[in-house]
């Protein structure tokens, strides 16, 4: 196998006032983050229940901090077009995640790019509140899971209800068949499509505190991006 997988990040933060200028120790603890729900280091993931525990996943990825790239710009809000990556591109994105943080706006909390797509728009886009859990950060989207959501996204994860009703897939099979996102914090078991939604993963639309979980079909379904001829094979090197 290919045994722990290590993505090197840039961070470019592009911010129009000092609150959007986010510190390192915010960076930082979004880096944090995403080693522990990626390694399954997560203090919450004891609360994944019973029925869904044996498919809860070390998905083997890591992180590090490369560099932080920073950016003082009299635009106030992005959209999700990409106009930031125009503005700033991505460096090195073969073999390097590239993070942009600012404000999208319309209560966007980020956005991310599928693997094979145009490498001058790869990466993930979130806003400064909703990134790490220290600082500038927004209840109920503090605690640094917009990104842990957008790199599943950035390595080719769908969302968990297939985005359609029940019979769309998510083409992960340990992953129960829903017809609608979970808002809030869904109590379990909330059921639809007649079985219990899996709402405490990563990939559905539930607040930062109530998602705790990848499962073993995600895992492999991100990892295979990264074998001999997959569209992030250059990172594994
Ligand atoms: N709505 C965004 C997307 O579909 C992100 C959702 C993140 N959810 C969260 N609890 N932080 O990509
Ligand atoms: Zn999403
Ligand atoms: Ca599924």
């Amino acid at each position: 196998g290919l045994g722990v997988i290590n993505i090197p990040v840039y961070v470019h933060v592009v911010y129009s006032n000092s609150n959007e200028n986010i510190g390192n120790a915010q960076i930082a603890s979004q880096i944090s983050i995403l080693n522990d729900d990626f390694r399954k280091t997560n203090n919450d993931a004891n609360q994944v229940p019973n029925e869904f525990a044996g498919v809860a996943a070390d998905a083997e990825f890591t992180f590090t901090l490369a560099n932080t790239f920073r950016y003082a710009d009299s635009r106030t809000s992005w959209g999700t077009n990409n106009a930031v990556k125009s503005a700033y591109p991505p460096v090195t994105p073969e073999t390097h995640l590239n993070i942009w943080v600012c404000n999208i706006g319309g209560g966007i909390l980020g956005y991310a790019q599928f693997p094979g797509g145009n490498l001058a728009t790869d990466g993930v886009v979130c806003s400064p509140q909703y990134f790490g859990n220290v600082g500038f950060v927004s209840a109920p989207f503090d605690g640094g899971r917009t990104m842990t959501h957008e790199v599943g996204h950035y390595l080719n994860l769908r969302h968990i209800w297939g985005d359609g009703r029940c019979r769309q897939d998510d083409f992960v099979a340990d992953t129960p068949s829903s017809d609608r996102p979970n808002y809030g914090c869904p109590s379990y078991p909330t059921a639809h499509c007649r079985s219990n939604d899996m709402t405490m993963n990563y990939m559905d639309y539930v607040n930062d505190d109530c998602m705790y979980m990848f499962s073993e079909g995600q895992k492999a379904r991100m990892r295979a991006i990264f074998a001999t001829g997959g569209p992030r094979a250059s990172f594994a090197g």
